[in-house]
């Protein structure tokens, strides 16, 4: 099943973005991060400027979307973030692909260096599918539990 849906990927920097593909991107990061995980939080934040975007289309609709925040900004690493699929689109390998797509761009972008994730918990064998290793403690970040992770290349 993974990898039936091709996507079209799109990575740009904000600036790049149109509005109405900000748009799209920041409708699916509130439907899921804020909706979805029932969590108020500040999701559009100043680290959206110094991001790669990534979206992955179906057609016109966007069915995933991260963004790789630079190296020296959140974190030493190229940090991945707002990892999602559209509710529509999951269970079809997209979250898959998603962050396969991403940690290519990450190499042909910062070639060699490490990645660093803080990622939700529950996601734990997830990301260690991609050889990311947790490195330190759960904590809780906007009430959800997460753990930072750590991809050496
Ligand atoms: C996590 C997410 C991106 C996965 O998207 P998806 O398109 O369903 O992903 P895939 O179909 O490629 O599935 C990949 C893996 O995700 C994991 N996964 C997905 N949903 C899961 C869940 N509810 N609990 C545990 N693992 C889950 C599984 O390991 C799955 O592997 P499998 O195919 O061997 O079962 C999607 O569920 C999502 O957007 N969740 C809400 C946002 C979120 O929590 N983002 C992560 C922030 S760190």
């Amino acid at each position: 099943m993974p990898g039936n849906l091709a996507l079209r990927w799109q990575w740009a920097r904000i600036d790049e973005l149109s509005a109405r593909d900000f748009h799209a991107a920041k409708l699916l990061r509130d439907a899921v991060f804020v909706v979805e995980q029932n969590c108020v939080y500040q999701d559009a934040d100043a680290l959206d400027l110094v991001s790669w975007h990534l979206l992955g289309w179906s057609g016109d609709r966007l069915a995933a979307y991260l963004r790789v925040v630079d190296p020296g900004s959140n974190y030493p690493e190229p940090s991945l973030g707002r990892v999602l699929s559209s509710p529509a689109f999951r269970g079809q390998g997209l979250g898959q692909q998603l962050v396969a797509e991403a940690l290519q761009r990450c190499a042909t972008t910062w070639p060699g260096q490490p990645n660093r994730i803080s990622a939700q918990q529950y996601l734990l064998q997830f990301y260690q599918g991609f050889g990311f290793v947790p490195v330190g403690e759960t904590y809780l970040e906007d009430g959800i539990p997460h753990v930072e992770m750590l991809l050496i290349k």
